[in-house]
């Protein structure tokens, strides 16, 4: 009797104390629905709220999908809601368990670094500090720490670390689950650290430009989206009994506002935090782009939607400068498409997307003075969406990067610099 009494509390101890078991999504399924009216898009949004749904992108345009994601008991009650609206739902992912498992096999779960592989954080900074030694022209810096204690590392790669030149910065991994913006920022650091290809425009660019790059300044959200809910969005933060998570995206102090495009609820994807510069990331991030006074250009590196995208993310009301912002990501846009085909947008965040305030994009231009400041939103456009396969980390480098190279190449230019 008290054996088994003890041996029930020692059981149901030992079941808290373990972490959260690996969520898991079998028979989730993503639905794409195509909206007819802006009616439409309205009752698509409150019946996302009604049923808790993962948006997995929202549309802007009448011409565009609205994709969510939704677990197998709710199927039947949503589509028969989509379907009294006169609207289908196409079942686009219909198992996405299936897709995380597929590409579970190029997780890397080997502590060895590679560059076509989803690598562990603590690979990734190893490789930032082995880079660094090995090469005189990289320098491995931390921002900070996160909630969680883990080193938010940068590199700054520069001919002449002696002088300080005009810089551009271009940050992953804000959102836990985009694994494919960490993996392209690694291949930025590979290609101009290594010049791999002996690529003469890199040389070029290393004579006008010193480059700042951070892949992965959500560093507790990247490990939990590796060890236990791969469509983990925000940071780690406990910040209500049952709901941990910030959107850093919506969390810097510049025109912060939760009800534009975030939230005030701890439990929902989106929220914004209780105050701007709540999170210890935002801090650290808001203190490298207003500290390193020579950057002219940001880019914050995301999935998915095939966007090159400027600011303001928190009003649809341009920019003054906004035709040179236009240019440029222009000029992005076309590399990439010249690489693999791939067609990115370009425009302003809420015209094109969606508006949000207490964005990265928006503080870096609206409170440090970072001129040309992006979100660049990679491939691709739904098929894949955040689960991203590994076949897809080496070309996601490769035309992103072509549309890096022309974006600097072309700022020489327009810049004079
Ligand atoms: N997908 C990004 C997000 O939701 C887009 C951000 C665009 N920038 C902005 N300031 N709203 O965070
Ligand atoms: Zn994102």
């Amino acid at each position: 009797m008290w054996t088994q009494l003890v041996l029930g509390v020692m059981l149901s101890t030992t079941a808290w104390s373990v972490p959260n078991p690996t969520i898991r999504y079998d028979g989730h399924k993503v639905l794409q629905i195509l909206p007819k009216t802006i009616e439409d898009v309205h009752e698509l949004l409150s019946l996302a709220k009604k049923y808790h749904l993962d948006i997995w992108k929202s549309p802007r345009y009448l011409n565009e999908t609205f994709d969510v994601r939704v677990d197998p008991e709710q199927i039947t009650d949503f589509v028969n809601d989509i379907e009294a609206l006169g609207l289908k739902a196409n079942h686009w992912i219909t198992d996405v368990q299936k897709l995380i498992d597929e590409i579970s096999s190029g997780r890397n779960r080997r502590a060895t670094f590679s560059i076509g592989a989803f690598n562990d954080h603590a690979s990734i900074n190893a490789y930032l500090d082995s880079l660094a030694s090995a090469n005189p022209h990289v320098t491995v810096h931390t921002m900070g720490n996160s909630y969680e204690g883990r080193a938010i590392k940068y590199v700054k790669i520069s001919n002449n670390l002696g002088v300080n030149k005009k810089a551009i910065y271009a940050d992953g991994g804000i959102h836990a689950r985009e694994w494919l913006a960490v993996t392209t920022v690694l291949y930025f650091i590979d290609q101009i650290a290594n010049n791999p290809s002996r690529d003469r425009t890199i040389d070029a660019l290393l004579g006008k430009f010193d480059f700042y790059f951070a892949p992965v300044v959500n560093p507790d959200g990247y490990e939990y989206s590796r060890s236990h809910d791969r469509m983990w969005r925000k940071n780690r933060r406990p910040v209500i009994s049952g709901c941990n998570g910030v959107d850093l995206n919506r969390n810097f102090a510049y025109h912060w506002n939760p009800d534009n495009g975030g939230s005030r609820n701890p439990c929902e994807e989106v929220h914004a935090g209780t105050h701007a510069t709540s999170e210890i990331e935002t801090k650290h991030l808001q203190n490298f782009l207003c500290s390193h006074s020579n950057l002219i250009a940001y880019l914050n590196v995301h999935t998915y939607g095939q966007y090159w995208i400027y600011p303001w993310g928190y009003t649809p009301i341009l920019p003054t400068d906004y035709r040179d912002l236009d240019h440029l990501g222009r000029s992005a846009a076309t590399a990439i498409r010249h690489t693999h085909g791939r067609t990115f947008t370009v425009g302003e965040d809420t015209r094109v997307l969606y508006a949000a305030a207490g964005g990265a994009d928006d503080y870096a231009k609206g409170a440090c003075g970072v001129k040309y400041s992006y979100t660049v939103e990679l491939r691709d456009t739904g098929l894949h969406g955040f689960v991203a396969p590994t076949s897809y980390i080496i070309p996601a480098g490769e035309e992103t990067f072509a549309g890096f190279k022309a974006f600097a190449t072309e700022l020489v230019h327009y810049e004079h610099l």
